[in-house]
C-alpha cells in the first residue's frame, strides 16, 4: 500500500524556483494497476521518481507498506529500490554489451545474490516475457520491443511487489507496445502493484485507475467498471 500525502517538489533553475509538484496525495492498494497520465511537464515523472525514491521530495510524505521512504537513509534507500520495487524506463537502459542473462541478473547480484539459483530466477523471468530463447544474446542485438521485455524480466526478477513504469512504452511501436501492455496486465493479474506512467489515452484505459495530472497536481482519479 502506498500512501503520498501532500507532497510538494521544488526545483530550482537558476534564480527561479519552481514547483514541479504542488500537494499531491493519492492511495494506491496492494495489487492495483494505475495509470497516471497527463500532459507533459504535468509532474507525472516528477511523481514517480519519487515512489521510487529516484528523486526527493521537498515536503510530505510518501508510506510504502507503512514505512516513509521519503526519510530513508542511503543503505535502507538502496535495499528499497533493490528489492520492493521493479524500475521499467523509457529507454530500458539495458547494459548494452552485457548478455541478456547478465542484464536480468542484475538486480540478484546487487542484493547479494550469487549462485545457482539464479539461473532458475533469471530463467523464469525470461519465460514470462516470452525470451527465454535469447538469453545467451548480447542486449545490444535485440530489437527495442525485445529489450523493453528482458527491462521487465530484470525489473520482476527480485520479485517486487511494486512495478513502476515510466512510459514504457513511449520508444514502440503498436505491436511492441501492445505485447508490453499486455505484460503488465499480466505481471497485475499475478498480484504485482503496477504503476505506469503514459500520455497514451489508450494504454491508460488498460489499467483499472487513471489519475490524471495538471501543472503539478492531480485533477481527476477514475477508476474503470
Ligand atoms: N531536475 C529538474 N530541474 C528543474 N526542473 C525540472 C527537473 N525535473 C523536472 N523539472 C520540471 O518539472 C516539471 C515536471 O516535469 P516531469 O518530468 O515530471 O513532467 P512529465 O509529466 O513527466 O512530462 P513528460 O510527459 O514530458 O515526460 C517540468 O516543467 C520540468 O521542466
Ligand atoms: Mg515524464
Amino acid at each position: 500500500m502506498i500512501s503520498i500525502r501532500d507532497v510538494k517538489k521544488k526545483y530550482k533553475t537558476g534564480r527561479k524556483s519552481f514547483f514541479a509538484l504542488k500537494g499531491v496525495s493519492l492511495e494506491i492498494g496492494e495489487g492495483e494497476f494505475v495509470a497516471i497520465t497527463g500532459k507533459s511537464g504535468s509532474g507525472k515523472s516528477t511523481l514517480l521518481n519519487m515512489i521510487g525514491t529516484l528523486d526527493t521530495v521537498t515536503s510530505g510524505s510518501i508510506f510504502v507498506d507503512g514505512e516513509n521512504i521519503a526519510s530513508l537513509s542511503g543503505k535502507r534507500i538502496a535495499e528499497y529500490r533493490n528489492k520492493k520495487v521493479g524500475f521499467v524506463f523509457q529507454s530500458f537502459y539495458l547494459e548494452p554489451s552485457y548478455t541478456v542473462y547478465d542484464n536480468v541478473e542484475l538486480p540478484l547480484v546487487l542484493s547479494g545474490r550469487t549462485g545457482r539459483k539464479n539461473k532458475k530466477l533469471v530463467s523464469d523471468a525470461l519465460e514470462a516475457v516470452g525470451l527465454l530463447s535469447k538469453i545467451k544474446e548480447r542486449a545490444h542485438d535485440l530489437s527495442g520491443g525485445e529489450q523493453q521485455r528482458v527491462a521487465i524480466a530484470r525489473a520482476v526478477v527480485n520479485d517486487p511487489a511494486y512495478i513502476l513504469a515510466d512510459e514504457p512504452c513511449g520508444n514502440l511501436d503498436t505491436a511492441n507496445s501492445n505485447n508490453i501492455m499486455r505484460i503488465l496486465a499480466q505481471l497485475h493479474d499475478r498480484g504485482k502493484t503496477v504503476i505506469m506512467v503514459t500520455h497514451d489515452p489508450e494504454d491508460a484505459m488498460k489499467a483499472e485507475r487513471v489519475v490524471t495530472m495538471s501543472d503539478g497536481m492531480i485533477v481527476s482519479d477514475t477508476k474503470s467498471a
